[in-house]
């Protein structure tokens, strides 16, 4: 991530204000604080301030962390470590008694292998070390929503590259399965600074379902391979909305919403149980094929 992407990521200010209240709450001074995927630094600085004594971890480049750092009069008890969390050798600066780790994407099916390493970590923990988040809670629901039908998109990109095979007198097969594949931002809704997915053309056919949860102080469990929702009313079963909720002590830290594709979408009735795969076309794709 650049300084532009921290950027937006602290103007949801919500969720920064609630992590710098769980600092101040949990962080002791003269304790060990892990801030894994550190970004920006700002979370490392508030942990500084409360008294401990921080590493912070990031692939990306950590300038911004140790300016911010150095003008809030923190530097001397911020490390700054730039690398891969899964491969950097943490032994000789731990073991932590506070891990930060706000390492999430803002999409289930991109999850899976940051909660893997966050589990991991876990060995650079001192017995007791406080978790943040503790849980990631996900859900689900049905919608009927149009805008987010992934057949007809794919129709509108099909009528789009014959136009230019017609325009340029050549054949663009290759360019329509390569752009049918790893869905483009541009195919997801937008969200509000409150991690809401805006999708006016929505309506649900289903209630807010419970689907997994991550939870760190428990050896880790298998994602589950499929999603089954009961519909309580009628529609075209375009979409599922997600949403993903950073737990500390039974309380939301934030919530994120984000959007699958059912596909292909079946017409339901209220009663009927549609079963999806959650499995490798779903994470490359977006799409929830039948199971
Ligand atoms: C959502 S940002 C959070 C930034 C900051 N901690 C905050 O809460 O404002 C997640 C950060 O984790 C970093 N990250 C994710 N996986 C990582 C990994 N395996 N190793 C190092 N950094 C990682 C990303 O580069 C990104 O800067």
């Amino acid at each position: 991530m650049n300084a532009h992407q921290h950027y937006a990521l602290l103007r949801r200010k919500p969720r920064a204000l609630a992590l710098r209240r769980i600092i101040q709450e949990v962080v002791k001074p003269g304790q060990m604080v892990l801030d894994a995927g550190c970004g920006s630094g700002l979370l490392s600085v508030w942990a500084a301030q409360a008294g401990a004594i921080v590493v912070g971890v990031d692939f990306a480049d950590l300038a911004l962390a140790r300016a911010l750092a150095t003008e809030n009069g923190v530097a001397d008890r911020t490390t700054f470590l730039q690398g891969d969390l899964n491969a950097i050798g943490l032994e000789e600066h731990g073991p932590f008694d506070v891990l930060l780790a706000m390492v999430y994407l803002k999409d289930p099916r991109r999850d899976h292998g940051a909660s893997a390493m966050v589990h991991d970590l876990g060995r650079h923990l001192r017995p007791g070390a406080v978790r943040v988040p503790d849980q990631v809670r996900y859900t689900a629901q049905a919608l009927d929503c149009r805008s987010q039908h992934f057949a007809s998109r794919m129709a509108d990109l099909d009528r789009g590259v014959k136009e230019l095979e017609v325009a340029f007198g050549m054949r663009m097969d290759s360019f329509r399965s390569a752009m049918g594949h790893r869905p483009p931002k541009e195919a997801f809704p937008v969200r509000d600074d409150a991690g809401v997915v805006l999708l006016p053309d929505a309506r649900a056919l289903s209630e807010v379902r419970p689907w997994h949860t991550v939870d760190y102080s428990l050896p880790a469990t298998p994602w589950p391979d499929h999603l089954a929702l009961t519909m309580n009313a009628p529609g075209s079963f375009t979409t599922v909305l997600w949403q993903q909720e950073l737990m500390f002590r039974d309380a939301l830290i934030f919530r994120n919403g984000s959007v699958g594709w059912v596909h292909p979408a079946p017409e339901v009735a209220a009663g009927d149980t549609v079963r999806s795969r959650t499995g490798t076309e779903w994470h490359i794709d977006n799409l929830l094929l039948p199971v």
